[in-house]
C-alpha cells in the first residue's frame, strides 16, 4: 500500500488502525480497544492494557534470541572512548540500576529526574525507571541550576540520577554543584541522588543522600519488569512555553510504544537489526523518541554520540560515524549541517569515508532552510527528509515515510500529515483557510496514540495552552500553510518561543529573568535570524529612572543572569539598552515589529503603535550590535 492507502485506512477506522499497530507490541494485558474518549476533549489510548516500555525495548528482544546483537554504540570523539553494549549486557545493566532504585524505595509511579550527558548510562538510567514503572524526567545539561530546581519543584522526583560532569569542547560541566544548588533552591528535597562519576571529574558526595552510581548496585537483586497500565505516563518532559514554567509533557506509556515502534519502518525506513542514529541529546524529545525507545523497541542499534558536528575533532566527525558504525538513517538538526556547512563548504571531509551504508537524512526541530537541504542533497545523494514534530507529539506530525513510499519532496516543507494526524489551517476565528494560505496550524482532536494527555499536575493549562483557541483542535503553536497536494509549510511560531540551534527556548521565560535585574524597569526579548543557529535571543532593556551606570556593565550583568539562571544553552549573548519600548496604545509590546527590523525585513505600520518614533531609535540599537542593515 502507498502513503494515501494509509492514511485514508487510518482515517477511515482509526481504532482498527492502532490495534493492528499495537500487535508489533508484547503486552502483559493486550488491550481490547485503542480510543478511550471518555473525559473528552481529553483522550487517552490503550487504557485497558498492561504493558512494560523496558521490556519491550530490552527484555523481548534477548528472550527473542538476539541478546549479543549490539543495542547501544557508544561513540564520544570529546574523550576518545567508544564501546558497544549487547541487549543482554544493556538488560542486566538496567536490573541491576532498577534493583538500585528499588531497594532505595523507588516503586511504581514515583518521579526520578535524569541529569546526564550522552553517555549510555542516561538511557540505562531511563530503562530503569521504566523497569520499575517510576517516571523520569530528564533535563538537558546545558540548564543552570535554576532550571534544574523548577524541574524539582514540579515533578517532584524522589531520587535523582546524574554523572558528575558533561564535557562541553571548551570545559568541563561539573553538574554536581549544579545539582546541589537546584536542591538548595528547591522546595522539594529528593531523598536520593546516585552519580556516575565520570573520569574527567569526580564529585563529592553528601553522606546519606548521594551513592556511587556502581555502589549502590553491589549486591541488589536486578529487578524484573513491571507491567503498568496503558495509560501510566513512561515520562514527564519539560518543554519551553510561553512563560518562564515549563511545561511538563507527560508520555503516556503504551501508545508511545505503539506509535514509535510504527514509525521507526513507515517514517526511517529501518528494519531491526538495523543501525539508527539520531545526533541529539537525551535530554530533548529527540532523545527521548528516537535515541532510546524508537530504536531500542524495534530491535534497531542506537548510537550515543558524545560530541559536535564540528570541532570534535573535525566536520568530518558525522561522516566517520555514520561509515564507522554502517548508519542506515541519521536524524539531525539543520543547524548542525549548517555548522558543517561553515567550515567544510565544500564538504571535502566526506570524501574520506564510505558513505553507502547511508539511505537517508532526516531533519526536525527547526525549519530546514532550502539552502541548508540542498547541500545536504549534494554532498550525501539520498533523500533529505525534512519532518516536523513537537515535544508534545513525541513523534512526526508531517513527514515523508520512506519507509511506506518515497513522495516528491518539496524543499521548504516536511511534506505531509502522517498517519493520526488531521491538520489543518485555520484563521482567528477557526475557519479553515483555503489551500496555499496562511493560519494557525491545528490539529483536529483526538491526537493519535502516544501524544501528550495533558500536563504534569496542570491539567487547566493544558486545555488552556492548547485546546481553547480552537475548540475540537490542538493548537499547535505553529503558523503556516498546506498547499493543494497536502503538503504542509511551517513558517513561524504563534507564541513567544523561539528555536536557537534546534533548542526550544521561550523569550517569556528570558523577559522574567531580565526583568529581576535591579537596573531594568522594563525589557523585551526576541528571537532574531542567525545564519548558523537559525534563531538568537536579543534583549532591549529599559533602565530605571536614575540609573547612571555604564551601559556594557548593566549588559554584561543581564546576560551572566541568564546564563546563571537559565543555562548557556538560551545562547544569550546581545542586549541593548534603549530608552523606550514600541507598543501599542494599550501596552502591548511589539515584539513581531521588532523582529521584522532586527531581519531587515519590510514591515507594515502597526495601526495601534502608540508612538512610531520609536521603531526609529529600536533601529539605530540594532544597527549598533550589526543587525537591521
Ligand atoms: N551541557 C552544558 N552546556 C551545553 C550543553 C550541555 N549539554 N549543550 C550546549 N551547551 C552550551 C555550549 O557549550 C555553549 O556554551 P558557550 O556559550 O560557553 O559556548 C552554549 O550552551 C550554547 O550551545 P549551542 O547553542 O549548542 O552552541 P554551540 O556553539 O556549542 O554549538 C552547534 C553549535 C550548531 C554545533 C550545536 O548547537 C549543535 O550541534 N546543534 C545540534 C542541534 C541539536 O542536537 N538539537 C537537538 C534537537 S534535534
Ligand atoms: P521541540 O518541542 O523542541 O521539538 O520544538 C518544536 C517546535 O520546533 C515546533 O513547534 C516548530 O516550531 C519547530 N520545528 C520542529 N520541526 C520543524 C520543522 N521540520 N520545520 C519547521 N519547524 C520545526
Amino acid at each position: 500500500m502507498g502513503y494515501r492507502e494509509i492514511y485514508d485506512s487510518w482515517k477511515n477506522d482509526p481504532e482498527a488502525f492502532w490495534l493492528e499497530a499495537s500487535k508489533a507490541i508484547d503486552w502483559d494485558v493486550a488491550p481490547t480497544r485503542a480510543l478511550d474518549d471518555t473525559n473528552a476533549p481529553l483522550y487517552e489510548w490503550f487504557t485497558d492494557s498492561k504493558v512494560n516500555a523496558c521490556y519491550n525495548a530490552v527484555d523481548r528482544h534477548v528472550e527473542a534470541g538476539k541478546g549479543d546483537q549490539v543495542a547501544i554504540i557508544y561513540d564520544s570523539p570529546i574523550t576518545g572512548r567508544k564501546d558497544k553494549i549487547s541487549f543482554a549486557e544493556l538488560k542486566d545493566k538496567v536490573a541491576n540500576l532498577a534493583g538500585a532504585l528499588l531497594s532505595k524505595g523507588i516503586t511504581k509511579g514515583d518521579r526520578v529526574i535524569v541529569y546526564m550527558p550522552m553517555v549510555p548510562e542516561a538511557l540505562v538510567a531511563m530503562l530503569a525507571c521504566a523497569r520499575i514503572g517510576a517516571v523520569h524526567s530528564v533535563v538537558f545539561g546545558g540548564f543552570a541550576s535554576n532550571e534544574l530546581a523548577v524541574r524539582i519543584d514540579d515533578a517532584q522526583p524522589k531520587a535523582i540520577l546524574a554523572a558528575s560532569c558533561g564535557l562541553e569542547p571548551n570545559r568541563v560541566v561539573e553538574y554536581k554543584p549544579l545539582i546541589d544548588g537546584a536542591i538548595e533552591l528547591s522546595q522539594h528535597k529528593p531523598e536520593t541522588v546516585i552519580v556516575l562519576q565520570r573520569e574527567e571529574c569526580q564529585a563529592p558526595l553528601i553522606e546519606g543522600r548521594d551513592y556511587d552510581w556502581h555502589a549502590v548496585q553491589d549486591g541488589v537483586t536486578p529487578a524484573d519488569c513491571v507491567p503498568v497500565e496503558g495509560n501510566h505516563p513512561a515520562y514527564i518532559l519539560y518543554t519551553s512555553g510561553t512563560t518562564g514554567a515549563p511545561k511538563g509533557v507527560v508520555r503516556p506509556t503504551a501508545g508511545h510504544l505503539v506509535a514509535l515502534n510504527w514509525t521507526m519502518k513507515n517514517v526511517y525506513n529501518v528494519d531491526p537489526g538495523d543501525v539508527f542514529w539520531a545526533a541529539s541529546d537525551v535530554g530533548w524529545v529527540v532523545g527521548h523518541s528516537y535515541i532510546t525507545y524508537g530504536p531500542l523497541v524495534h530491535g534497531n542499534t542506537t548510537i550515543v554520540f558524545e560530541g559536535k558536528p564540528v570541532g570534535t575533532p573535525d566536520a568530518g566527525t558525522f561522516w566517520r560515524v555514520i561509515s564507522e558504525h554502517n548508519v542506515r538513517s541519521f536524524f539531525t538538526a539543520p543547524t548542525a549541517f549548517r555548522a558543517i556547512k561553515r567550515v567544510d563548504p565544500k564538504g571535502e571531509f566526506k570524501a574520506k569515508y564510505d558513505l553507502s551504508c547511508l539511505r537517508a537524512l532526516y531533519l526536525a526541530g527547526e525549519r530546514a532552510d532550502p539552502d541548508t537541504i540542498h547541500w545536504a542533497q549534494d554532498l550525501l545523494g539520498v533523500p533529505v527528509v525534512d519532518h516536523w514534530w513537537q515535544t508534545e507529539t513525541g513523534y512526526a506530525v508531517a513527514a515523508n515515510p520512506l519507509g511506506i513510499e518515497e513522495l516528491p519532496i518539496k524543499v521548504g516543507s516536511p511534506s505531509v500529515a502522517m498517519p493520526g494526524y488531521d491538520i489543518q489551517v485555520l484563521d482567528e476565528a477557526g475557519n479553515q483557510m483555503p489551500a496555499g494560505e496562511l493560519g494557525a496550524i491545528a490539529i483536529k482532536l483526538p491526537l493519535p496514540p502516544g501524544t501528550l494527555p495533558t500536563l504534569w499536575n496542570a491539567e487547566e493549562r493544558y486545555k488552556k495552552s492548547y485546546l481553547t483557541t480552537f475548540p475540537g483542535y490542538y493548537e499547535t503553536g505553529d503558523a503556516g500553510m498546506i498547499d493543494e497536494d497536502g503538503y504542509v509549510y511551517i513558517m513561524a511560531r504563534t507564541d513567544d518561543v523561539i528555536n536557537v540551534a534546534g533548542h526550544r527556548l521561550s523569550t517569556g521565560g528570558m523577559e522574567e529573568v531580565l526583568a529581576n535585574h535591579p537596573d531594568v524597569a522594563e525589557c523585551a526579548v526576541i528571537g532574531v535570524t542567525d545564519q548558523l543557529k537559525g534563531q538568537l535571543p536579543v534583549g532591549f532593556l529599559c533602565l530605571t529612572d536614575g540609573v547612571d551606570r555604564a551601559h556594557e556593565d548593566v549588559v554584561a550583568e543581564c546576560v551572566k543572569l541568564v546564563r546563571d539562571q537559565i543555562g548557556p544553552v538560551a545562547a544569550f549573548k546581545l542586549a541593548i539598552v534603549v530608552d523606550r519600548l514600541p507598543k501599542t496604545r494599550s501596552g502591548k509590546i511589539l515584539r513581531a515589529t521588532m523582529v521584522k527590523i532586527a531581519d531587515s525585513e519590510e514591515f507594515k505600520m502597526p495601526a495601534t503603535i502608540d508612538d512610531p518614533a520609536i521603531l526609529d531609535e529600536i533601529k539605530l540599537a540594532l544597527q549598533s550590535i550589526g543587525y537591521a542593515q
